[in-house]
């Protein structure tokens, strides 16, 4: 689970040997450690001109109840939004220190012409940006735009963004968030996640912020009250998901299978959680987990992470590797799902959780059975996420699509397979398990009613399916 390459690199004769041969150069990752704050170096905010102010206003209120140190263009719009709320900010004229994020609201991007203040904000400051830094543009969803042409321009900007994530390295990520007319109060969670250390290996994301309803949160506990379940929680990605949850507040019900008990015990004991032992293959399982979820009035969450791979080309695979990796990481999760949602166990403001895997949007050799399986789980994500909004729920999913992690089941990748799936992706390395468990901690937060049925890769902007 090292990776030597990245650490010898890191050294200064590394550094010249990777240099002089062309090989990839993986940058540090800045992490989140709770204590610290959110954003460590200054905001660079700026906002196409325009007449509508909503998203420059949220953005405004949140950075400032972040402490962030904000700067802008004095000849930018947003400036009066910001001093009319009473906010300060500097002015970015003359200022040659890096930023560490850099926001750009392109809402009133209508058409072609106007996208050149997306250059204009950017190209100046294009070598500004710190390492580990954020690069965050802002727009509307193109199929809730009323013209073509503005359609146009503001799915335009995926393919900036995009470009950006591969293009700035250092660890820098960027990210495109389109925010629904009337939801611009429901970004300050998806705000704060991609400014911080925290989204450290997800870059290249789009992200849609819906009108559902969020619930104020402490932020510093923002998971504080509620319970929540993890499959797959004793080791690898599903223990520092049950890990972080617990950091955020929440009682975690830790479940895995019985063969993993003692490890199980451990990870519980020292989070304060409870264990469930369980096969999610169990024609009880539902019930279980209902029994267990009801003791502690109901869930407030589930993160649905057990998984498994059984890979071998599609000539070479037996049936009985093709059934269990769907039964595990598909199936029961459905099967689950339903049982909780007919027997209303789930609270009012639930969060459901998905563990897809970047093989299910690209596919992948020797994973027919598992690119399958994560591939379900991103239709089943998006069919329910429509579901409960048409039925006006409060309860949301989303899906989280890991890319190559480091974990006991990529250690097990032959070494080539192994160091190709590390380098291919705008880090040059492999994510850790808390990348993804701060992903989902983000998904499951009360505070997140306006994200619902939203793919996001945790990959680095991994090539496999980009
Ligand atoms: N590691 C990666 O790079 C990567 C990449 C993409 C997706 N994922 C997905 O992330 C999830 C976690 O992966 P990981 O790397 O931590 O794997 P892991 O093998 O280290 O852990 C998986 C856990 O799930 C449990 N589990 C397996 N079958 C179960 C069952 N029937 N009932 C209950 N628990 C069961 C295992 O006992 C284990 O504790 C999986 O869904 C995996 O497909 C991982």
């Amino acid at each position: 689970m090292t990776d030597r390459y990245g650490t010898f690199v890191q050294t200064s004769v590394g550094k010249k040997v990777a240099k002089n041969l062309g090989l990839p150069l993986p940058a540090p990752l800045d992490r989140f450690e709770s204590g610290q704050k959110l954003v460590r170096g200054s905001v660079l905010f700026g906002s196409a001109s325009g007449d509508d102010n909503r998203i420059a206003q949220s953005a405004a209120r949140i950075l400032d109840e972040m402490h962030a140190e904000i700067y802008l263009n004095e000849q930018d719009g947003s400036m009066q939004v910001f001093t009319e709320a009473g906010v300060e900010v500097k002015s970015s004229a003359g200022n040659e220190d890096k930023y560490k994020v850099l926001i750009f609201d392109a809402s009133n991007i209508t058409n072609s012409t106007e996208l050149e203040q997306l250059y204009e904000f950017f190209h100046p400051v294009a070598r500004q940006v710190e390492a580990s830094g954020r690069v965050i543009v802002i727009g509307r969803p193109p199929e809730q735009c009323e013209s073509i042409e503005t359609a146009m321009v503001q799915r335009g900007l995926e393919g900036f963004v995009r470009s950006v994530g591969k293009e700035f390295k250092k660890g820098i990520a960027a990210q495109l968030i389109y925010v629904e007319a009337d939801a611009e109060n429901n970004l300050d969670s998806t705000l704060r996640f991609f400014t911080s250390a925290r989204s450290a290996y997800v870059s290249g994301q789009v992200v849609r912020v819906g009108a559902g309803e969020s619930v104020e949160v402490d932020w510093k506990q923002p998971l504080a009250g509620t319970t929540m379940l993890v499959t797959g929680a004793s080791r690898g990605i599903g223990e520092s998901i049950a890990r972080v949850l617990a950091r955020e507040g929440a009682h975690v019900i830790c479940l895995d299978v019985p063969q993993q008990q003692a490890d199980l015990q451990k990870v519980a004991g020292q989070i304060s959680g409870s264990t469930l032992l369980l096969d999610i293959t169990a024609d009880d399982a539902g019930s279980i987990i209902a029994e267990a979820a009801q003791k502690r009035g109901g869930l407030d969450g589930i993160v649905h992470n057990a998984g498994v791979i059984r890979d071998k080309t599609l000539a070479k695979m037996d049936k009985k590797l093709w059934d269990m990796v769907i039964n595990i990481n598909l199936a029961s999760i459905a099967k689950i799902n339903n049982y909780l949602f007919e027997n209303d166990v789930f609270n009012e403001h639930a969060r459901i959780v998905c563990v897809s895997s970047i093989a299910g949007i690209a596919g992948n050799f020797g994973q027919t059975n598992y690119a399958t399986s994560k591939a379900g789980v991103i239709g089943l994500v998006q069919a329910t996420a429509k579901q409960l909004t048409n039925e006006g729920k409060k309860i949301t999913i989303n899906a989280v699509a890991p890319g190559f992690i480091e974990t006991q089941m990529t250690d097990s990748i032959p070494f080539a397979v192994r160091e190709a799936g590390r380098r291919m992706n705008s880090m040059s390395q492999g994510g850790l398990p808390i990348d993804v468990a701060e992903t989902i901690a983000w998904f499951v937060t009360p505070a997140s009613g306006g994200l619902n049925g939203n793919i996001v890769r945790v990959c680095g902007q991994n090539l496999l399916g980009a």
